[in-house]
């Protein structure tokens, strides 16, 4: 059994620490900049409403009541819950100059977490893979055709993913936020990743929804089904959704 300190990953932990002093003489290594949004220009957009009707709910309740559920009723997500889910994950919430801010923080606005999605069951949406275009609101076509099976597997087997109507998939596109903090910035965007699933999450509850954060995950397969460079971004995190079975 390796000691603590020589894991890779603690190992990076220290590498890239602030120190009071010696934070003015850190050497951060040059990355090249990326763009902040992705583009595909080839798919034709689907639009997402902006139309749901939420019953006010108080915050504790629904953080009270949240657990991990891995059993969802057979009706398939509306589209309008769907578009709730991505607006309260990842939607534009202000605006300052050029910064578009979103409803979860991120390190230097720089939002380095993309959003996907593989929809087995939503209500006016086919069956697919998708990524969220964030600046349109709106849902980019990437795979046509159920991918629940595949995705399920890619996460370790884990069955009960294909039976969800939707399973998110957030990938960290590395080059945003290393450009600006360079090895640090590895931290920034797994931090960025949590944020955005809990808001998923408690958005979820108070839709009626059940959700699983999962983080077992065969990551270069996962990658291969979103067609991503995995040099430059790569799967960090995902979540099962669905309506919650009636007790
Ligand atoms: C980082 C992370 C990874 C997780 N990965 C999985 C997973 O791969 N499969 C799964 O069924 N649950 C997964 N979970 C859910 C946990 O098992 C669950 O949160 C924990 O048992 C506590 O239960 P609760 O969420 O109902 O409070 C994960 C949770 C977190 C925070």
């Amino acid at each position: 059994m390796p000691e603590l300190k020589e894991c890779s990953g603690f190992q990076y932990l220290k590498d890239t620490r602030f120190d009071r002093r010696t934070i003015q003489d850190r050497h951060r290594p040059f990355i090249a900049e990326v763009e902040t949004f992705k583009h595909y220009p080839q798919a034709g957009k689907v639009a997402l409403p902006r139309t749901w009707q939420l019953t006010e709910e108080h915050l504790s309740p629904l953080i009270e009541n949240r657990r991990s559920v891995r059993k969802y009723a057979q009706e398939p997500l509306s589209l309008e819950h769907l578009a709730f889910l991505l607006w309260a994950s990842q939607g534009v919430t202000g605006q300052a100059g050029r910064y578009l801010f979103r409803s979860t923080p991120s390190a230097g606005a720089l939002y380095p977490v993309e959003t996907y999605l593989s929809a087995h069951s939503v209500a006016g949406l086919a069956a697919g893979l998708y990524h969220f275009d964030v600046q349109h609101f709106a849902l980019d076509p990437l795979t046509e055709g159920d991918q629940a099976e595949a995705v399920a597997r890619a996460c370790l087997d884990q069955s009960f993913m294909a039976q969800a109507p939707v399973v998110f998939l957030w990938t960290g596109v590395f080059r945003r936020a290393m450009h600006k903090y360079g090895n640090r910035g590895v931290r920034y965007i797994l931090l960025d990743a949590g944020h955005i699933c809990q808001n998923m999450m408690i958005a979820a509850e108070a839709v009626g929804c059940g959700s699983c954060a999962v983080a077992a995950i065969y990551d270069s397969e996962i990658n291969q089904l979103l067609q991503i460079d995995d040099e430059e971004e790569s799967i960090l995190y995902a979540a099962a959704v669905g309506k919650k079975l009636i007790p």
